[in-house]
């Protein structure tokens, strides 16, 4: 796990390095989802391909920019998928954006996952990787620094409410207008890493995109988002759910499949539970 670990930490410099630059241009390809793909999407792909392609522990690697899988190493036993750059339409507004790392063993699959890990690209370059525990790194130099462990409090104080609001179903709309009712104070960049690092590390509250009428299945992907911060948030004391299930019980059919998903600290994720209980 340690040369994936390092992997991680050079794609991250390497990545730091091709977001810093004046024309991050549009390519005029489409990604699997039918996404338009940045260049800088294409780049950062190409980026963690290469640097994967050198570790021999890795056996396949899935890309939120690939259609398909790509069988790296016969005789390795980890595979990974990752989103190279997630949030890239919001670095020509210089907000924060992040790569995220789903580590499975033996084949993709949320039960298989034994670790996970993203990057997050703002002010600062930090890493939080969870395996046993969720630890956060600082890019300091060439090298990143251990910081601490993170832990979730029981109860959060931020609501990060994703999708489009005219979509929601009523009753959760209700569930979101009760939590500021309670004080929940509304966090959201549109940047799924940043908004999960701020709650993570903030102590807790609530991030949702749920299923909505032109997204029934909601819009993030399993494999590289949903059920690496589903990894990540029970590792640190959290939970994720899809309103219903633990997001780790959810099977996949295809590489590229959504799933609505909630996560958070525990006393918001059982509001979650008692709504979609009651309403599904
Ligand atoms: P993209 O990589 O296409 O910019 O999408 C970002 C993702 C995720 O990071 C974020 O939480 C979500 O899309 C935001 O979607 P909405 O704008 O629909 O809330």
């Amino acid at each position: 796990m340690t040369d994936i670990f390092e992997a991680i930490q050079k794609t991250a410099k390497r990545i730091k390095k091709a977001i810093d630059v004046k024309d991050i241009g549009y390519s005029q390809q489409a990604n699997a989802s039918g996404e338009t793909q940045l260049q800088l999407d294409i780049k950062c792909d190409m980026i963690i391909e290469e640097e994967f392609s050198q570790v021999a522990s890795i056996h396949t690697i899935a890309s939120e920019e690939k259609e398909k899988e790509m069988l790296l190493h016969e005789d390795g036993k980890y595979f990974i998928a990752y989103d190279p750059l997630d949030g890239s339409s919001l670095v020509d507004v210089n907000l924060s954006v992040g790569s995220i790392f789903g580590i499975y063993e033996n084949a993709f699959g949320a039960k298989n996952m034994v670790a996970s890990c993203y990057v997050v690209f703002g002010p600062r370059v930090e890493m939080v990787f969870a395996h046993n525990k969720t630890k956060l790194h600082l890019l300091q130099g060439e090298d990143f620094e251990f910081v601490k462990e993170i832990h979730l409090d029981e109860k959060g104080k931020l609501n990060a409410p994703g999708g489009t609001q005219k979509n929601w179903t009523p009753y959760h709309k209700e569930m979101i207008d009760g939590l500021f009712g309670e004080g929940y104070r509304l966090r959201y960049s549109g940047g799924m890493v940043p908004d999960l690092h701020q709650i993570l590390l903030k102590g807790g509250g609530l991030f949702s995109y749920p299923a909505t009428s032109d997204l029934p299945k909601g819009k993030l992907r399993k494999l590289f988002e949903v059920f690496p911060f589903a990894f990540i948030y029970a590792t640190a004391g959290g939970e994720a759910i899809d309103g219903r299930v633990d997001l780790m019980e959810l099977g996949y059919e295809h590489i590229h499949d959504t799933s609505p998903c909630f996560f958070g600290s525990k006393y918001e994720i059982n509001r979650v539970k008692e709504v979609y209980a009651r309403n599904t």
